[in-house]
């Protein structure tokens, strides 16, 4: 582990574009307000806070690009960032975080990923996935599972019923990905781009660098960097950092 001003610079996308279907609030999750600030400048406290962070690209909803700019320009008055309008699929808002950067002549050799609706990251597992990326070019903060997983058929007729179980991986080598994911820029735009000619849709940056053959490390994170999905979620997260249950 280096001192701030020797390790690594990386630049982030911070993708913000969903609906927050699941969640079913008024507003896009980032963008609550919890113990006196957004969500999304909550996320973005610890990235700041390595002193290694040289860019940020912001993909949200066209409405709310406004609030965005406004949010981190208060927060964070010394921060090179942009805002920009996001995609239907979080896929392709990152993938347009990647062209704006591009375009804004932002070349860091390390880039992150990490959801605008995570955040209780430390600096710490930042730290660690950004010194395990420059080991092995691709590494992700993930936890082990604690449930047995199934895979199950989902294409069956009675699925409204129950789900039958085909296969079930030994628990000991499932673990759950979270954010952040830290590549290889150059490695991250070249599976952006074969997902885009193989029509793939994967549910993390990670599993587009493994269409590539390409290998990617899991580091150990905690279980708190949990993503902001159902409203059970949004109650522990104004209980943790508001410190009463809401
Ligand atoms: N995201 C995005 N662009 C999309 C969809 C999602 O940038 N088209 C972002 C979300 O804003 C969130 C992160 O990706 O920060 C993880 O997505 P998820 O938790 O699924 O958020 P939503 O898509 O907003 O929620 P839901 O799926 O329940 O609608
Ligand atoms: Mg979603």
């Amino acid at each position: 582990m280096g001192t701030p001003s020797n390790r690594p610079r990386f630049a982030l996308i911070l993708p913000a574009a969903g609906s927050g279907q699941r969640l079913g609030e008024s507003i896009p999750k980032p963008y609550l307000s919890v113990a006196g600030r957004t969500i999304l400048e909550h996320t973005l406290q610890p990235f700041v806070d390595t002193g290694a962070l040289v860019h940020v690209v912001i993909p949200t909803e066209k409405n709310y690009i406004q609030t965005a700019k406004q949010c981190v320009a208060s927060s964070f008055p010394a921060l090179s960032f942009d805002v920009i309008q996001g995609g239907k699929e979080r896929q392709y808002s990152i993938e347009k975080g990647l062209d704006a950067m591009k375009n804004a002549g932002i070349d860091a050799q390390w880039v992150a990923v990490h959801d605008a609706v995570r955040p209780f990251i430390t600096v710490d597992e930042i730290q660690r996935c950004l010194d395990a990326a420059v080991q092995f070019g691709a590494a992700i903060v993930a936890v082990p599972a604690k449930d047995t997983i199934k895979m199950v058929d989902i294409d069956a007729d009675h699925q409204t019923v129950a789900h039958r179980i085909e296969d079930t991986p030994p628990r000991a080598q499932c673990w759950q990905a979270q954010t952040p994911q830290i590549f290889d820029s150059s490695l991250l735009k070249q599976a952006y781009e074969n997902a885009r000619e193989l029509s793939i849709v994967g549910t993390d940056d990670a599993s587009l660098v493994e269409a590539l053959d390409r290998d990617v490390y899991v580091v150990e994170g905690r279980r708190e960097n949990f993503k902001i999905t159902y409203p059970i979620d949004l109650t522990l997260t104004r209980w943790l950092l508001e410190g009463e249950e809401k």
